[in-house]
């Protein structure tokens, strides 16, 4: 089919939005359309059989099609399924927006009041999972180890689960997800500060529910200032998606293998908790600490030029501009100063990113402040301990790895299993062990 003044190859693909594969061995070339920002692999392999395309960290692989988040990293851009984060994070809410990740459309008000009520009512967790699981561990054992190991233990207790191919039951298991990672997160602190479990309190929104449970002493009902729990509110739209980041590519490649929910956001929840990841937020914190003063600063940076660890909270590797959360973070964490008043350790990671930008070595390198670099003085002033800090980005993250969990399998999607390139020994003979030197 020709279209006027446009001649149009591969289902209307302009021509001239391809690439051309040259393997000089044989001279044979193909001519591959670029669709949707990529090109397809099983093209190339028609004409490369057994040349694989070398990646280690996928930096230049798409490892799927999504429709879920958009990020822009040169314009510094995240939309969650098109609408601009700094509108969901002024104008939503974080379930509105697990809503939105996880069916794809904003609920209307009958559709957003269901969703809440069946969020509401599964934040409970079995008892046997408190006494067994959560009270199981060392006593300082560390809450994201505590929260990983009891939302694989989850699979135990739904074994119903393992049938992912049932939409309905799908959903359910979401639901549970969304609802009990808070529950699950509180009491995992709860059990380490040697406080008395609090049960969820279903007449109270999602993120005060939370504050419930972690915070409430002998009070009956747990209030809090709404400043704090809009900004709680707020940091969980935030970190609820970011495409195909490490977590969330560990809970795409679990779950291709139809383990169940519970099994492939645990396997994503253990990525998290690297310090390159979801972990740098609780490293910020510890590096800001250690720190300690601005005179501290300029010694602090040229250590990190001169290669001794990193500058924790920078740097992106899609983001070669400021992280659009972290503009959005900064200015939640004066909201809550005037609640808590300010963090002191606020001024040193100010001078930190002013002195950072200004310095031709993070500036060559693009790296800029990421969405862990201020998250954690909120926390901090908050209340959180800093071994929590990874757990709240766990909590809303779950709703992301749950959409893609879910678009993954909708995708009919094959078995992840990358190939590699062999650099080992030829083959040899075994030798006896009284033989070998
Ligand atoms: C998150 O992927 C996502 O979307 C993640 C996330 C999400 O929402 O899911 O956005 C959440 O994980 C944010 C990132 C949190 N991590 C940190 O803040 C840890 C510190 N940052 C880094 O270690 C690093 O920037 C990464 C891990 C975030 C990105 O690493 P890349 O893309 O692999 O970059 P790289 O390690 O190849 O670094 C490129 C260069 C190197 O220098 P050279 O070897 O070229 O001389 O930049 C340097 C690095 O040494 N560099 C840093 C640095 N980050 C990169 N140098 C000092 N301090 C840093 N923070």
């Amino acid at each position: 089919m020709q279209s006027a003044g446009r001649r149009e190859r591969h289902e209307g693909i302009p021509l001239g939005e391809s690439v051309t594969i040259t393997d000089n061995r044989t001279g044979k070339s193909i001519e591959v359309p670029i669709v949707n920002g990529g090109v397809d692999s099983s093209e190339w392999a028609k004409l490369l059989p057994g040349v694989w395309f070398y990646d280690p960290s996928f930096g230049n692989t798409a490892s799927t099609s999504s429709a879920i988040t958009y990020l822009d990293g040169e314009e510094g851009v995240l939309r969650y399924r098109g609408y601009p984060i700094e509108q969901l994070a002024e104008k939503s809410t974080y379930l509105e927006v697990a809503y939105l990740l996880i069916h794809g459309e904003l609920p209307t008000p009958v559709q957003y009041e269901e969703w809440k009520h069946q969020i509401t009512t599964h934040t409970y967790i079995h008892e046997h999972v408190r006494k067994r699981f959560l009270e199981g561990f060392h006593y300082d054992a560390h809450p994201m180890g505590m929260l990983t190991s009891s939302i694989a233990a989850l699979s135990t207790f739904y074994p119903e689960a393992k049938d992912i191919e049932d939409p309905a039951n799908r959903m359910r298991q979401i639901i549970r997800l969304i609802a009990k990672l808070p529950t699950l997160a509180a009491g995992a602190h709860r059990y380490s500060v040697g406080m008395p479990f609090v049960y969820p309190d279903n007449n109270i929104d999602f993120q005060t529910n939370f504050l419930s449970m972690m915070f409430r002493v002998a009070e009956p009902t747990f209030e809090c200032d709404p400043r704090l729990s809009r900004a709680l509110d707020i940091l969980f739209i935030l970190h609820a998606d970011h495409e195909q980041n490490c977590s969330t590519t560990a809970a795409r490649v679990v779950g291709s293998s139809q383990a169940d929910p519970y099994s492939a956001m645990a396997a994503a929840c253990a990525a998290l908790y690297g310090p390159l990841h979801g972990g740098a937020n609780e490293a910020v914190l510890r590096m800001l600490t250690e720190i300690g003063s601005y005179d501290n600063i300029d010694a602090f940076i040229e250590s990190v030029k001169a290669g001794k660890g990193r500058l924790m909270g920078f740097g992106h590797r899609v983001y070669k501009s400021y992280d659009p959360r972290a503009k959005i973070i900064k200015q939640a964490a004066y909201d809550v100063f005037e609640v808590t008043g300010k963090n002191p350790l606020l001024d040193i990671a100010l001078k930190l990113e002013e002195t950072a930008l200004n310095d031709p070595y993070f500036i060559e390198r693009k790296l800029y402040p990421n969405v862990d670099f201020y998250s954690g003085l909120i926390y901090q002033a908050m209340g959180f301990p800093v071994e929590m800090f990874t757990v709240l980005f766990a909590i809303p993250r779950v709703s992301g790895w749950l959409s893609h969990w879910q678009e993954m399998l909708e995708q009919k999607s094959r078995i992840a299993r990358p190939r590699q390139l062999y650099t080992g020994v030829d083959e040899r003979d075994y030798v006896a062990i009284n033989a070998r030197q």
